[in-house]
């Protein structure tokens, strides 16, 4: 190779470097493009081997002419590797691109259960009168559930086609009704005691659209000296009108349980025909609970001295009120777990 043959390729291998790099549209295709320009097999390389078989001036001049080509092809490859990095890093962010003006998913709370809102509306109301929360056993013995409270041993509530008695020792059985933790509560402190007590009963009842084996029941107790029947009336009124709605009318009948004496049921004027009488209500009246004053055994069978002390108790279904309130058709939906009737519901604790 002559000189004038070298520094022919010299400015071709230029001329080259320019458009191949010019046209390499990745990384990778520049890579290519640099190993067959500057690499051991390119034209650069063989007019470098050429260099010794010149003469010393030749040699020289074609020598730096090399030089000054390797430089310029080295630095348009940079240039071209500069821009392609580029657009790469642009590439990634566009493809990691978050539109921040989309609206966010939306994370949907759950809801209360409605037997859950409708106890603490109740318990709420009595809380506000003074009255404290409690709760105890759902397995209880027969002296609790039956005999403390006056319930004789042939009433019929005894039998086992009603109550759920437990094998094994023990006369355990499932609580038939919160009014058991009257007694427990009497034991646990003396008076004067004011408590309402949510709890879940038990009965060997075959479900249909208005009964269910386990259900829910708030319980109330109120124990001072000089308690009245008095008492009794304004208090469950005042819930009554605070649960339906003021406009309600209450009335109070007989009606008879062991353990109080007098015996009452509430009952509030039916709000869904105002108290004229329909398929709801029959006669015009809705009962929502029963009450009475605490029987003198009862408060005996504590301890305490009924001579000094009265009270009243009163005691109510929950799933009863959550279904009047509620114009609910069928008690099973409450067990259901079907969203759409849940979903109806909305409270949070
Ligand atoms: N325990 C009764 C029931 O289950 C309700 C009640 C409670 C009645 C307290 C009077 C006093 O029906």
């Amino acid at each position: 190779m002559g000189p004038d043959d070298a520094r022919r390729i010299l400015e071709q291998e230029v001329a080259r470097a320019r458009e191949v790099f010019g046209r390499a549209a990745s990384l990778d295709d520049l890579e290519r493009a640099r190993i067959a320009l500057l690499g051991r097999k390119a034209p650069l390389a063989d007019v470098q081997r050429s260099l010794g078989s010149l003469g010393a001036d030749d040699r020289k001049q074609v020598g730096q002419a090399t030089n000054e080509a390797r430089d310029t092809i080295g630095s348009l490859l940079e240039e071209r590797r500069a821009v392609l990095l580029a657009a790469d890093a642009g590439a990634a962010m566009e493809a990691d691109r978050v539109d921040v003006t989309l609206p966010g998913r939306r994370n949907r709370p759950g809801s209360l259960h409605p037997l859950t809102i409708t106890e603490y509306r109740i318990t709420d109301i009595f809380m506000r009168m003074g009255y404290r929360v409690v709760d105890g056993p759902e397995i209880e013995t027969e002296w609790y559930n039956f005999d403390a409270l006056n319930i004789g041993p042939d009433h019929p509530a005894r039998k086992v086609t009603d109550t759920l008695y437990l094998e094994g020792p023990g006369d355990l059985l499932l609580r038939t009704e919160t009014s058991a933790m009257q007694i427990h509560t009497m034991e646990s402190q003396p008076p004067p005691v004011y408590v309402v007590v949510p709890g879940r009963v038990f009965r060997r009842d075959t479900t249909d659209a208005t009964h269910s084996p386990v259900f829910h029941q708030v319980e109330g107790l109120a124990i001072d000296e000089g308690i009245s029947f008095a008492h009794l009336k304004g208090t469950l009124e005042a819930f009554a009108r605070e649960m339906f709605g003021a406009e309600q009318r209450v009335r109070l009948t007989a009606s008879y349980f062991p353990f109080v004496e007098p015996g009452a049921q509430v009952e509030v004027s039916c709000f869904i025909c105002g108290g004229v009488g329909c398929q709801t209500c029959g006669n015009g009246w809705i009962e929502i609970l029963g009450s009475g004053m605490v029987h003198p055994t009862v408060l005996e069978n504590v301890g305490y001295d009924s001579e000094r002390y009265t009270g009243f108790a009163f005691g109510m279904g929950i799933e009863r009120i959550a279904i009047l309130r509620h114009g609910i058709p069928d008690i099973r939906l409450f067990y259901e777990n079907d969203v759409r009737f849940l979903q109806q519901f909305q409270a949070v604790g």
